[in-house]
């Protein structure tokens, strides 16, 4: 009995603090709660807080919590929230298919989930989705490889590889669909040729997008495949923590003229400095701060009673039905333009990228 009035008290004063009723404290507009995968990768601290400073700026308190790339504490994470009394959760997830049981519970309890930058999957608890547009992120890299090859004008063939990312995040699927299309003919062609076989999607994957993961498996597809001095003309990365696993493993085990292609995704710090220096051709650009103002925006409407801002209703399915979308454009970023879209928009000082 003693234990569940001492439990009872702090939960009590938890939820005072969440909804920001400490004394002294302006009233809040309420609690978001904002979980976020992993402190690991640059771009989820970014997000992170953009998220909590635009929502406080509008006069939310924000419960952000990151998960350590594990999907049973950001499980547990949510539900605390839920516990606390936050009023509209916005959860990038890590694992796409193991939120549905605590979401079952946000939805009892009438708390609105927009779902972050991943697609959450086969829960009808999620009320909206704001991302990029993860299909044409992938689309812009393959493209980026079609015209840096000169794939319509050259017959090759030019030797490809190709990475992504962790099998559970669901814009996986997007990244990998959007890029395949435009490659694939050019496979079936014969123009292209993945000379270590690894094409299919579970082939590709890197289990949480991991640096070292994908370092690992190009030392393996280099000294398999390329040892003998065959050429690497491209790969087909689906993002900078994947890209700069593969620049790292070219470092040390290949040293052909041919130096490959890279894409990559996101810009991030680690990388700019290979776009610079050629050793990664490119980066496909999501200025996260749009994302948070966007998704801010959607709070807002939400918490007011409103319907969300959306522009897509039909791309994103989450197994229960269609959820309706905003989508962000995603910028092909090249040593051509980096300054413009990194620098002078104030993404980056010039400091950063050294
Ligand atoms: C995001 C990418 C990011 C990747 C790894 C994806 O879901 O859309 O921007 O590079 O996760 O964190």
């Amino acid at each position: 009995m003693k234990k569940k009035i001492a439990l009872l008290a702090v939960a009590t004063a938890m939820s005072a603090a969440a909804l920001g009723m400490v004394a002294g404290a302006e009233e809040s507009k309420g609690v978001i709660g904002v979980a976020m995968p992993t402190q690991d990768l640059q771009r989820w601290n970014q997000d992170g807080s953009n998220m909590k400073a635009q929502l406080e700026e509008k006069g939310y308190t924000v419960d952000l919590q990151y998960a350590g790339n594990d999907s049973a504490t950001q499980a547990s994470q949510i539900e605390n929230m839920i516990a606390n009394g936050d009023q509209l959760l916005v959860v990038a997830s890590i694992d796409g298919d193991s939120l549905g049981t605590v979401l079952a519970q946000a939805k009892e309890a009438g708390i609105p989930v927009i779902a972050y930058d991943r697609l959450i999957m086969n829960t009808d608890a999620v009320s909206y989705y704001a991302t990029f547009d993860n299909y044409l992120v992938g689309k812009t890299q393959g493209e980026y490889l079609v015209e840096a090859l000169d794939l319509e004008n050259q017959d090759g063939p030019f030797n490809l590889e190709i990475i992504t990312g962790d099998p559970g995040d669901n814009n996986v699927n997007f990244f990998y669909g959007g890029a395949m299309d435009v490659l694939q003919p050019y496979i079936d062609e014969g123009k292209l040729v993945v000379p270590s076989g690894q094409i299919s999607k579970e082939e590709v994957a890197t289990a949480n997008w991991a640096t070292d993961a994908a370092q690992s498996r190009f030392e393996n597809i280099l000294s398999s495949n390329y040892a003998d001095g065959t050429p690497l003309h491209a790969v087909l990365a689906s993002n900078d923590s994947t890209a700069l696993g593969v620049v790292n493993a070219l470092a040390a085990n290949y040293s052909n003229d041919v130096y490959p292609i890279i894409t990559g995704q996101d810009c991030d710090i680690a990388n700019v400095p290979h776009i610079l220096d050629g050793t990664q051709a490119m980066s496909v650009f999501k200025d996260t701060r749009a994302l948070a103002a966007k998704v801010v925006e959607m709070v807002d409407a939400i918490m007011a009673g409103g319907e969300a801002p959306v522009n897509d209703t039909e791309t994103y399915d989450n197994g229960t039905g269609i959820i309706p979308s905003y989508l962000c454009e995603p910028i092909a970023v090249t040593i051509d333009n980096y300054k413009e879209a990194l620098i002078d928009s104030g993404y980056y000082t010039e400091d950063q990228l050294q």
